[in-house]
């Protein structure tokens, strides 16, 4: 039997956790298994960027967090899951806070071309095996709940959540206006539908038809086609020189303007492999980082570099609240 999760961000009982719910009934209907998070209820702490994880991974020492409270516990659930089905508020345009600190959590811990390195290290050398739940096909769809029309980034950052473990995206949509959504029979049939799709989508991993794509899309996909036309994402970062950055899959190209709509043009032999959302760009990324990494070590090590570190640390310490 396959599982759906349901992961809200949004207040107890309103209208993020009604259409995650409406969501889940489709997928039981389709005869998933259906589990519901709250993820605001948690203890989730931020990301500080002390990089452990990603040292044990590559060391052997498997991919644990060193900060304890509730985040592994519901990564098990996800991982437990063969499909997610995400309902977020819109917050400042974007998913809000606790969205982007499960986002910083799950990099580089859970990217997929750090953990099947890691694998190959552990089976080659030793140490800690990757769980391999973590390598598993997964299914997501994702919908925006607004409170108004500021909604331009959001789809953009549910789909950057995606690319780190390579789950694949059946949908992803945005309800602007929408406080009284649970009203609005479309909407929620839509929501409704979603569930349907994950959990169609998540019954092709149970018997082994499924198949990924390149990046994190397939033939499964449901949502909006958007201008990219690698990644679907609307987000593009225009450059002073012309080219234009696809601000998920990180394609570089021209973006034109033909009979009315934007087109996105690029060298697809350049950057098909390039895309951030695919294994080869992934371990391109990967590459870029060790050789930089490796670098400015050095330079770090250095007494020049010590004493420069010192002078700000002596400068002033960061303040504290008393209580
Ligand atoms: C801090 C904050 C920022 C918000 N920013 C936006 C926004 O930029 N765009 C938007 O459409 N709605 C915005 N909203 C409205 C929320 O998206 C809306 O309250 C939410 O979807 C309600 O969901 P809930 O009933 O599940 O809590 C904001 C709300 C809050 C509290």
């Amino acid at each position: 039997m396959i599982k759906i999760l349901g992961l809200s961000a949004g207040t107890p009982n309103g209208s993020n956790d009604c259409m995650c719910k409406e969501a889940l009934m489709g997928a039981k209907e389709c005869g998933a298994e259906v589990e519901f998070i709250n993820v605001t209820q948690l203890n989730i702490k931020h990301c500080t960027g002390c990089k452990a994880c990603v040292v044990g991974l590559f060391n052997g020492r498997g991919n644990a967090c060193v900060i304890k409270d509730d985040l592994q516990w519901v990564i098990d659930k996800m991982l437990e899951a063969d499909g997610i089905v995400w309902a977020a508020p819109i917050f400042e345009k974007c998913a809000p806070g606790i969205f982007h600190t499960i986002m910083d959590r799950f990099g580089p811990r859970l990217d997929r071309g750090n953990l099947m390195i890691a694998s190959k290290i552990a089976e080659e050398k030793g140490g800690v095996a990757i769980d391999p739940r973590y390598l598993q096909e997964k299914v997501v769809t994702f919908m925006g709940i607004g409170g108004s029309d500021w909604a331009t980034r959001i789809q953009c950052d549910f789909a950057t959540n995606a690319l780190t473990p390579k789950w694949t995206v059946i949908d992803n949509q945005c309800f602007p206006w929408s406080l009284s959504i649970i009203m609005n029979d479309e909407a929620v049939a839509k929501a409704h539908q979603m569930g349907v799709d994950v959990a169609n989508a998540a019954k092709k991993i149970e018997d082994g038809t499924f198949v990924p794509g390149h990046g994190i899309y397939n033939e499964d996909y449901k949502g909006p086609a958007g201008v990219c036309p690698h990644c679907h994402s609307n987000n593009f970062y225009l450059q002073e020189d012309g080219t234009a950055v696809c601000c998920l899959c990180g394609i570089e190209g021209e973006m034109k303007n033909v009979d009315g709509k934007y087109v996105f043009e690029f060298d697809h032999e350049k950057w098909i492999p390039h895309a951030h959302d695919s294994i080869p760009g992934k371990f391109i990324h990967g590459d870029d980082i060790q050789r930089n990494e490796a670098e400015n070590r050095g330079i770090m090590q250095s007494d020049e570099a010590k004493a420069r570190k010192a002078r700000y640390r002596d400068f002033i310490q960061s303040s504290k609240p008393n209580c």
